[in-house]
């Protein structure tokens, strides 16, 4: 048996302060987008920015549903708006941000798994790392490299054109 170490690397720092001007710029957008979701049943409010390659600034909110399960995070609302707007165009980085009425949010919020596996497929497909920066409305942030480390072991859509015993 080998054991096997997945670990990956996550900065953190204290302040915007200590961030670059595109960095900075996303997080407050993603803070001010939280404004605008649209989250009466869980009153935890998510704001989003994707930013393009070509420069572009894509946001989202989380939207609920009352049929809960049609809701969707801010994540997907604002990469699936990126990809629609500008398909093909890599997205250099996404930042999320929370608040809540209900909680004090001790930690940055932190993406699902169903949004993890959304960002990762842009991130196989544009084969450049998309970077992830997370924060709530202030302090802490935290930034991880690439969404293949908040993934580890991932399913990829690639797994189903593989070994195809039959073309159709
Ligand atoms: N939510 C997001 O939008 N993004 C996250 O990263 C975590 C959760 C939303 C989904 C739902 O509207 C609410 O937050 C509570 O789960």
């Amino acid at each position: 048996m080998i054991k096997k170490n997945l670990g990956f690397h996550i900065y953190e720092v204290d302040d915007l302060s200590e961030l670059g001007h595109q960095e900075q710029k996303l997080i407050g957008l993603s803070r001010e987008m939280t404004a605008k979701a649209y989250a009466p049943y869980s009153e935890f409010f998510v704001g989003a920015a994707v930013l393009l390659e070509n420069d572009e600034i894509i946001t989202g909110s989380n939207q609920e549903n009352g049929v809960y399960p049609s809701g969707l995070c801010a994540e997907r609302v604002a990469v699936f708006a990126a990809s629609a707007m500008f398909p093909g165009v890599p997205m250099k980085m996404i930042a999320v941000s929370a608040t809540s009425t209900r909680l004090k949010m001790e930690e940055p919020v932190s993406p699902c798994g169903a949004c993890r596996q959304v960002l990762l497929e842009y991130e196989i497909l544009q084969k450049k790392p998309i970077k992830v920066l997370l924060s709530k409305e202030d302090g802490k942030i935290l930034i991880i490299e690439k969404v293949h480390d908040l993934l580890p072991l991932s399913f990829s859509g690639d797994e189903l054109k593989k070994n195809r015993t039959r073309k159709r």
